[in-house]
């Protein structure tokens, strides 16, 4: 014990030499640390280039460019798209809600890929350009008209639908935990319309092609076990455009921010008709 406490006694002792250098390696440490910040202050200016088009001033649709200092800005394309519109200029116009990726409101096209600017963090690049989603009309900046894409989700119909009661009247219909199972993959679809319009079968036909999210969601209800309208619902979407316009090119696959694969739902549907004879 005693023979422990000499030892660190003794290691406090410095002589005034050694405080010499000591002092000079933290001098120059702290220049060392000045620089690298100074360094990294210079890194954190990024351009955004953003897709603008006013319906009131309807010239040519142009990018315009923004700097913003990341230091004072989230990390996600989404901060940095408030803080252009709450510091910068309020005129910039684009949808967005949750903030978290459950309202699909904030799609855009981010650096060439489809995606939600609040889950895509802003790449450590020195511009990120951002457009509306592509083939889409715009109807100002970054908002797209949906119509087209929310007429064609409704057409599906989507919503449970039955030829006879429920099992208990006014309850709940029951289902199994393996017939729940089923629907995973298609009941997380937020229809933010990334996938659709990363299609280049949707992009030609946006009218007469259903797309992949209202495909998706077709087969969500021809999953369901407590839906009694499966060969309708089947019947319903056996057309050449509707559904024989997909080519399985899966960019939709590539683009869905939820990590889905309409695609293969599609193949999917294929199948089901081959196999009932519709
Ligand atoms: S797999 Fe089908 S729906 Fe998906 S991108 Fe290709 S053509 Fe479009
Ligand atoms: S399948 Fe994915 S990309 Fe397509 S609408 Fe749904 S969430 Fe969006
Ligand atoms: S703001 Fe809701 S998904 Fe991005």
């Amino acid at each position: 014990m005693a023979t422990g406490l000499f030892r660190r006694a003794v290691s406090r002792v410095s002589t005034p030499a050694s405080k010499l250098i000591r002092s000079r390696a933290h001098a120059s440490e702290a220049q060392a640390q000045q620089v690298e910040a100074k360094a990294k202050d210079q890194s954190k200016m990024k351009t955004f280039s953003i897709y603008r088009w006013n319906p009131d001033n309807p010239t040519k649709p142009q990018l315009q460019d923004y700097e913003i200092d990341l230091k004072d800005c989230g990390p996600m394309v989404l901060d940095a798209l408030i803080k252009i519109k709450n510091e910068m200029d309020p005129t910039l116009t684009f949808r967005r809600s949750c903030r978290e990726g459950i309202c699909g409101s904030c799609a855009m096209n981010i650096d060439g890929c489809n995606g939600l600017a609040c889950l895509t963090k802003i790449s450590s690049g020195a511009s990120t350009t951002i457009t509306p989603l592509p083939h889409m009309f715009v109807i100002k900046d970054l908002v797209v008209d949906m119509t087209n894409f929310y007429n064609q989700y409704k057409s599906i119909e989507p919503w449970l639908k039955r030829k006879t009661p429920p099992p208990v009247p006014g309850k709940e219909i029951p289902q199994s935990k393996k017939d729940r199972a089923k629907l995973d993959g298609m009941y997380e679809c937020i229809l933010c319309a990334c996938c659709s319009t990363s299609c280049p079968s949707y992009w030609w036909n946006p009218e007469s092609y259903l797309g992949p999210a209202a495909l998706l969601h077709a087969h969500r209800w021809i999953s369901d076990s407590r839906d009694e309208y499966t060969k309708e619902r089947l019947d319903a979407i056996c057309d050449e455009f509707k559904l024989y316009r997909c080519h399985t090119i899966l960019n939709c696959a590539r683009a869905c921010p939820k990590g889905l694969n309409p695609g293969k739902e599609i193949t999917t549907i294929k199948h089901l008709q081959l196999s009932t004879g519709i």
